[in-house]
C-alpha cells in the first residue's frame, strides 16, 4: 500500500479541458496519483473536498513586489508578496529584474534573485526587463534564455525612469529572441502623445484631479504603441505578448494580427475587466491609479469578450502594491501619483466570481487563464499548470460554495486599501498547497517563508 503525503479526496478536478471526479494524491512534492476513488493508499494529511473544485495552483505571471519606482518602494515584498499569492491561491508568481542602463542584464537578475531567493514561500520566477541595447546585451539574450529565463519585457514609456526601449531596440530584441525561443513583453503605450497629452492636461490638475490621470491616457495612446510592437513582431518574426492589456482597441489589434499569422499574445487584468475610469472622480480616486490605467466600460465588454473567445489568453495582476500613505505623495497633483495596486491575492476568487459566475467562462476557461495557459506559453508546462501524475503539487482546493467579503484588513496583502473593498465574492480558496506543502488555509498563511524556488523556465512557450 503506497504511503502518500497528502490525498485530496471526492473533489471535482478542473483542468483545462475537463472535469473529473477523481481523487489526487501527493508525494514528495509531486503528483503520485489522480485516481478514481483512490483506495491503494495512505497519507497522513487526507483533505476531504467533497463539494469542492480541485485546480492546478494559479500562476500570476505579472507582479511586482519591492519594486523601487515613484520614489518608493512597493509595500509587499517577495516574502509577503508571496504570502498573499498563497492565501489567494496563487501558487507561482512571475516578478521582473530590470536592467540598469549600461550594466548587464545578469547583473540585475542575481540582485534580483538576492533578494527574492531566501524570502519566497512560493515558486517564482524572473521575466527580464531591457532597458539598454547594445552588443553586450545582444550577446546576452542567449545566455539568459540558457539560464532559464526566456521571457523579457520592454517598456515603450517611462523615459524619465530610464527604462524606456525605443522601437529600434525593441525590433532587435524580437529578432534576437526569435532565434533562441525567447519572447518580448511589451508595456504598450505612446509615449510621445502621452508625455504631451500629461502635460497639457497638468495645466489645470486642480481641475482635473485624479481624474486628469484617466484624461490624459486615452484609448488610442494603447491601442497605437500595441499595432506598431505587433508590426515589429511581424516583420521579425519574433514573439510578442502584449503585458496589462487595458482597452479594447487592443483586443481588436490582437485578433487581426493573429489572424494575420503573427506570434502575438495578450494579457489582462481583473482591474481592466472589473473597473472604469469612473472611480477617479471619486474621493479616493487617486488610489486607483495604476499603468495604464483603468479604461471605459465598453473596454472591459471587449476585453471578456476577448477571454471568452480565445483572443486575449491570460490574466494576470500588475500586482505593485501602494498604500494610502504612499499614494498621498500626489497631494492634488495627478501627475505623482505612484502607479499601482494589489491584486495577486484576489485573483483567482474574483474571476471565479465575476468571470465564472457573471461573465459567462466556463471552469476550464477559468483554469486555462490563471494557471495552464500562463504555464504553457511562460515555459513552466506541464510542471506548473496541470494535474498530472509527475506535475508539481501545486494544488488549490476551492471552495465554489464560500463567501466572502474581500476587506482589505483581511487579506495578507500590505495594503490598507483594496480596489475590490466590499465586493461579494461567491468562492475561495479553501486550501493552498504548494509543492506538496500546504501554505494556505481559508484564507490565511501556513506554510514557511523560504519554502519558495526559482524556476528555471524552458524556452520557446507556446499554447
Ligand atoms: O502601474 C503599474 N503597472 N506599475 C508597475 C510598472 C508597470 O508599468 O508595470
Ligand atoms: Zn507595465
Ligand atoms: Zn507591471
Amino acid at each position: 500500500m503506497t504511503d502518500y503525503d497528502i490525498i485530496i479526496k471526492n473533489g471535482l478536478v478542473v483542468t483545462d479541458t475537463d472535469q473529473k471526479d477523481v481523487d489526487v494524491a501527493v508525494k514528495d512534492g509531486k503528483i503520485a496519483a489522480v485516481e478514481k476513488k483512490l483506495d491503494g493508499g495512505s497519507a497522513t494529511d487526507v483533505i476531504d473536498a467533497k463539494g469542492m473544485y480541485v485546480f492546478p495552483g494559479g500562476i500570476d505571471v505579472h507582479v511586482h513586489f519591492q519594486l523601487p519606482f515613484s520614489g518608493t518602494v512597493s509595500a509587499d515584498d517577495f516574502e509577503n508578496g508571496t504570502k498573499a499569492a498563497a492565501c489567494g491561491g496563487v501558487t507561482t508568481v512571475l516578478d521582473f529584474a530590470i536592467q540598469t542602463k549600461g550594466e548587464s542584464i545578469m547583473k540585475a537578475v542575481e540582485a534580483r534573485r538576492a533578494e527574492a531567493d531566501p524570502n519566497v514561500c512560493v515558486d517564482y520566477g524572473l521575466h527580464a526587463a531591457i532597458t539598454d541595447w547594445n552588443e553586450q546585451t545582444q550577446a546576452e539574450i542567449k545566455e539568459v534564455i540558457d539560464y532559464g529565463i526566456p521571457t523579457f519585457k520592454m517598456f515603450m514609456i517611462y523615459k524619465n525612469e530610464g527604462w524606456m526601449a525605443d522601437d529600434g531596440m525593441l525590433f532587435q530584441a524580437l529578432e534576437e529572441t526569435a532565434k533562441h525561443g525567447g519572447h518580448i513583453g511589451v508595456h504598450a503605450e505612446s509615449v510621445f502623445v502621452l508625455d504631451m497629452l500629461i502635460e497639457r492636461y497638468a495645466q489645470e490638475k486642480e481641475k482635473w484631479g485624479a481624474y486628469g490621470h484617466a484624461l490624459s491616457r486615452p484609448c488610442y495612446t494603447e491601442e497605437e504603441a500595441i499595432i506598431r510592437a505587433i508590426k515589429w513582431a511581424e516583420v521579425t518574426g519574433g514573439q510578442l505578448y502584449i503585458v496589462h492589456m487595458s482597452t479594447g482597441e487592443g483586443a481588436d489589434a490582437v485578433k487581426a494580427a493573429r489572424e494575420k499569422g503573427v506570434r502575438v499574445f495578450a494579457e489582462t487584468c481583473p482591474q481592466y475587466l472589473l473597473l472604469d475610469d469612473e472611480v477617479f472622480k471619486g474621493e479616493n480616486g487617486h488610489l486607483y491609479a495604476t499603468c495604464p490605467q483603468i479604461k471605459k466600460p465598453h473596454d472591459s465588454v471587449r476585453l471578456w469578450e476577448g477571454l471568452k473567445n480565445g483572443e486575449v489568453q491570460i490574466v494576470a495582476t500588475d500586482t505593485c502594491t501602494f498604500n494610502t500613505e504612499q499614494k498621498a505623495a500626489w497631494n492634488g497633483d495627478f501627475t505623482k501619483i505612484p502607479f499601482g495596486m494589489p491584486g495577486v491575492e484576489t485573483m483567482v476568487p474574483l474571476m471565479h466570481t465575476e468571470g465564472v459566475g457573471k461573465h459567462g467562462l466556463s471552469l476550464s476557461q477559468l483554469v486555462a487563464l490563471v494557471s495552464t495557459n500562463p504555464a504553457k506559453l511562460f515555459g513552466m508546462y506541464p510542471e506548473k499548470g496541470a494535474l498530472e501524475v509527475g506535475s508539481d503539487a501545486d494544488i488549490v482546493v476551492f471552495d465554489p460554495k464560500k463567501k466572502v467579503t474581500i476587506k482589505a484588513e483581511n487579506l495578507q496583502t500590505n495594503c490598507d486599501w483594496s480596489p475590490f473593498e466590499d465586493w461579494k465574492l461567491e468562492g475561495y480558496p479553501a486550501t493552498t498547497i504548494s509543492r506538496g506543502k500546504v501554505v494556505a488555509e481559508d484564507g490565511k498563511f501556513v506554510g514557511e517563508m523560504g519554502h519558495g524556488r526559482f524556476l528555471k523556465r524552458k524556452p520557446y512557450g507556446k499554447l
